[in-house]
């Protein structure tokens, strides 16, 4: 029996209780610009799994039959074209086979739009542990979710992509505190600079001045999400993103975390962060390898050294199962 979810949003999600075949939609759990996350039970396999519905909500609303339809006929392009932008992020999460990048069980496409389906990951996203267990961020904690992101992040850049929307909620730490790079909706691939009509997701003291400045001379690279995962530290250590770099372009009040030194930080560490806030891309660490060797802190480069969780593990041999 299905009921309607007791939400803001439920014209536009799912009921709970609807299935896709053997996948059961139980909860809500993200509901962004373009998508909705539901927590659902697989039948089949007895464990909660994610799935991810492509649903923006500005150009499309859910009719009684549940298929999505347009607001207005002329938004036809604008739906496709991040249609089209879901279908790259299932395909790049099939490509990338690491255990803190997440894991695609299924694709497939009904309602006039598309779903992927990954493990349901036990965990906070650094966003929610900032709200809701702020102490428990201290660099020693730092110091053990970054080896394996380290790692993840590199994988993308070692393909020759980038994930252009490193930020707090796009990373989750699960339970025994193994990190999961969330949405790789948004990752192109390294160019010198991005089309004049390439979307790009702008998250105001996140997004690195070259993000804004797509029509110029501006080069992106690693350092790109090296800024951005900068933004994020910064973040968790003082509770507030760094200024906007658009404005720290014209006018920089930046305030260099060795110059501010929170309690319990050692100078090398606050330094390489800094050092990845650098407004010029060119000045900041220009690899994952070399913002490692200014913190300090290895790259976990295997599923062994990265410590992996049961749980994942668990994943690894179900989805292994799946595909038999
Ligand atoms: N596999 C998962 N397990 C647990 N929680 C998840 C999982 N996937 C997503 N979430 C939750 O849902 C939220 C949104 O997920 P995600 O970042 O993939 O989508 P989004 O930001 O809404 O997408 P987009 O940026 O494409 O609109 C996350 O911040 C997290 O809280
Ligand atoms: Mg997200």
């Amino acid at each position: 029996m299905l009921s309607t979810n007791n939400n803001l949003f439920s014209c536009y999600t799912l009921p709970i209780g609807y299935c896709f075949d053997e996948f059961e939609i139980e909860k809500v759990i993200g509901n962004g610009g373009f998508g909705i996350v539901y927590r659902a039970w697989d039948h089949r396999l007895k464990r909660s799994i994610a799935i991810k519905e492509y649903m923006p909500a500005s150009l499309a609303v859910r009719a009684e039959n549940l298929q999505l339809t347009l607001r207005r006929k002329e938004l036809k392009k604008k739906f496709q074209h991040g249609l089209n932008d879901f279908i790259r992020e299932a395909h790049f999460m099939s490509c990338f086979n690491h255990p803190c990048l997440p894991l695609l069980l299924r694709f497939w496409q009904k309602n006039a739009t598309a779903y992927i389906a990954t493990p349901f990951y036990n965990s906070l996203t650094l966003k929610a542990v900032l709200a809701t267990q702020p102490k428990t961020i201290n660099e020693y904690w730092l110091r053990n979710i970054l080896p394996p992101l380290f790692d993840a992040i590199n994988t993308l850049h070692q393909a020759g992509y980038l994930h252009c929307d490193i930020a707090l909620d796009n990373i989750l730490i699960q339970e025994n505190g193994a990190p999961i790079l969330l949405d790789l909706g948004s990752v192109r691939k390294m160019t010198k600079r991005l089309s004049n009509d390439a979307e790009v997701t702008i998250r105001p003291g996140f997004t690195p001045i070259e993000q804004y400045l797509v029509d110029e001379k501006a080069q992106q690279g690693p350092w790109t999400d090296i800024y951005a995962l900068g933004a994020t530290l910064y973040t968790l250590i003082t509770g507030s993103p760094p200024p906007v770099s658009l404005v720290r372009n014209i006018e920089d009040h930046y305030q260099p975390l060795i110059k501010r030194q929170p309690a319990g930080y050692s100078a090398p560490f606050l330094h390489a962060i800094d050092r990845a806030l650098t407004i010029q891309p060119l000045e900041r660490p220009i690899s994952i390898a070399q913002l490692a060797t200014l913190t300090k802190i290895p790259v976990a480069t295997s599923w062994e050294n990265a410590a992996l969780p049961d749980k994942l593990i668990e994943t690894q041999s179900n989805s292994m199962m799946l595909e038999t």
